[in-house]
């Protein structure tokens, strides 16, 4: 009986995604023990290197988890041992075909499975793909590709995009990634709703007020100007991050935790979004800025960047889900660079209690009074629900206090980072966290029109200093719903 056996070949294996994530990913996995007992890892790109090169490369950026020390120089070693280069160009055949000559001694006679991690930038995607395809896939195991963002720019690049993929490969062979369904808060998010009674019957217009995905970052586009200019904050994390955590979120109960039952759903979510209106939009730049002695820069100083580039850094959105469930319920999404921090979170806001006894215990900020669940993605991961409280004494006043899950406090394991979870699946084949073809096109379908009008009018951004909240056109949008983002003020 012959046994099974795993080559991972990362393509464009000296770019920055390959050393930041995945190969300390796939190490993380090694050590944890959940990567196949025969295994390959082949690092493939332009330059030349050698295999020790490539190690030395890697090696940098292995890390252990403080729960496991134990034996980590050790096992890096085995590791490492395990991992070798190819070099070749990305649209070669030929080189390509080396690879597979090059697995196959690696393969040594067991069934071959393969994996593509393609690290690489949108413009060769098809040419690596076609030549994986047709000289290095395997015979008579399976061959998979992981593809990454940006899937087009569009709903034309990308249908185009998908067309092309499907010239050599079948939808079950594609796992195009979105990490953030690879964070631990964002896959609990399902189970919280779904296997806690308290949360679910909740879950609608008639009790939820607005719901608030927020995310920001302490930096701006640094070395990366190049790539963002074409793209923008609202095709780098809204699109993709902040629609596919608005999907999961709003969600029916899927039929069962497969698959496809899963991204059903989420399709149906999608494709039941009202169209964007432009007036339901704020985009940001931000400027340079002069904060203790230091400046910082404006995204337009970045030498890669064009001047005049109107580039949004910042957007704010209202969406809404034009279904039973959610009728009305605004949706706000919340998404810049070089803000004051960084942070990731799903804000949820109940409405007011009918009637409520205590109003007048509560002081004048009714607003504030409501109950708020906080689900906070990173960093500091937790889940937090604002509860009004009496604050002791013989007075009767209340006070918002949090019923707190604080991960750190309660767990003692560290938390995966994506990129773990998402490997691992793709190696087992488990397509949950991976956006299927009909997903995708929904998603760009919702912000095509959009992205081509404020293209297309050269709408100006409001421009706000770099690690500033932000423009203050997000505060109007929000008002313009009555709603007040939950992370400004003192009570976070
Ligand atoms: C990527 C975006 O998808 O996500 C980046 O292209 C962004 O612009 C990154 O910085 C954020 O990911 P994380 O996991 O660091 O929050």
């Amino acid at each position: 009986e012959s046994e099974s056996t795993v080559s991972i070949t990362v393509v464009g294996a000296s770019g920055d995604l390959a050393k930041k994530k995945i190969f300390p990913a796939l190490f993380a996995l090694y050590y944890e023990g959940c990567l196949p007992k025969h295994f390959t890892i082949c690092g493939y790109a332009r330059s030349k290197m050698t295999d020790a090169e490539l190690r030395t490369m890697v090696s940098k950026t292995l890390t252990c988890r403080i729960d496991q020390r134990e034996n980590c120089g050790e096992k890096m070693d085995q590791f490492l041992e395990r991992c070798f280069y190819h070099s070749g160009q990305y649209d070669s055949q030929d080189h390509f075909a080396q690879l597979d000559k090059k697995l196959k001694e690696h393969e040594a006679g067991r069934i071959p499975n393969r994996l593509f991690y393609l690290s690489i930038p949108p413009n060769i995607f098809i040419d690596a793909v076609r030549c994986a395809s047709l000289s290095a896939s395997s015979g008579n195991g399976w061959t998979r590709v992981i593809v990454e963002k940006p899937f087009g720019r569009d709903s034309e690049s990308s249908a185009a995009l998908t067309k092309a993929l499907k010239q050599y490969l079948e939808e079950d062979q594609i796992f195009r990634i979105d990490h953030y369904l690879g964070k631990e808060l964002v896959e609990n998010l399902s189970v919280l709703r779904f296997s806690n009674l308290i949360f679910e019957p909740l879950w609608s217009r008639q009790y939820i007020r607005n719901v608030q995905l927020i995310f920001s970052e302490d930096f701006g586009t640094e070395g990366r100007g190049g790539y963002f200019d074409n793209y923008g904050i609202i095709r780098d994390i809204m699109q993709n991050h902040l629609l596919q955590i608005l999907a999961l979120f709003a969600m029916e109960t899927p039929v069962s935790l497969d698959a496809e039952d899963i991204r059903n759903e989420k399709v149906k979510v999608l494709r039941s979004m009202r169209p964007l209106q432009l007036e339901n939009v704020v985009t940001g730049q931000y400027k340079s800025h002069v904060r203790g002695g230091i400046t910082y820069p404006a995204y337009t100083d970045d030498k890669t960047v064009p001047k005049d580039s109107l580039t949004p850094t910042f957007a704010a959105a209202a969406l809404f889900i034009d279904n039973a469930r959610w009728d009305g319920v605004p949706f706000l999404m919340k998404a810049g660079k070089a803000l004051h921090n960084k942070r990731a979170e799903i804000r949820v806001q109940f409405r007011h209690v009918p009637g409520n006894l205590y109003n007048r215990n509560i002081g004048t900020d009714l607003d504030r009074a409501t109950n708020e669940l906080v689900i906070r993605v990173q960093p500091d991961e937790a889940i937090f629900l604002k509860i009004n409280n009496k604050v002791p004494g013989l007075g009767m006043r209340l006070d918002r206090s949090n019923l707190n899950l604080h991960y750190a406090a309660r767990y003692s394991t560290e938390i995966p980072d994506a990129y773990e979870r998402l490997l691992l699946d793709a190696i087992e084949g488990e397509r949950r966290l991976f956006i299927r073809s009909d997903e995708l096109d929904a998603a760009w379908a919702l912000f095509t029109p959009l992205l081509k009008e404020i293209e297309e009018k050269k709408i100006i951004p409001e421009y706000y200093p770099y690690g500033s909240r932000g423009p203050v056109g997000a505060h109007y949008l929000a008002a313009r719903y009555k709603v007040r983002w939950g992370d400004v003020g003192l009570d976070q």
